[in-house]
């Protein structure tokens, strides 16, 4: 279930990626976090408590929005625009 429902701005360009081994769409201007949270309900989980994360200050200040590609690049979500072909994860372990 996705946690953000996109309510205006529907007319962009789509932008497929992949999510957890998923193909999903989100619209060319998105960041990241928008982009995962249209199609899932966070961004990662917790390295500390293994409790669900979606970013908190939404401006590039908090450090709760990072995320990982496949191959294990790290991008801040609220700070980063989707691109197509991106494969992002939202499970598995967090490596710092
Ligand atoms: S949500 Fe705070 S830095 Fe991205």
């Amino acid at each position: 279930m996705a946690l953000l429902q996109r309510v205006a701005e529907r007319g962009r360009r789509v932008v497929r990626f992949v999510l957890d081994g998923r193909p999903v769409e989100a619209l060319e201007g998105d960041t990241i976090l928008t982009a995962m949270l249209t199609n899932g309900d966070r961004l990662r989980r917790s390295e500390f408590a293994d409790t669900p994360r979606a970013g908190f200050c939404l401006m590039g200040a908090c450090q709760d929005c990072w995320v990982r590609t496949e191959d294990g690049q790290r991008l801040r979500a609220c700070g980063s625009f989707i691109e197509d072909g991106m494969r992002l994860v939202s499970e598995g372990e967090w490596q710092s």
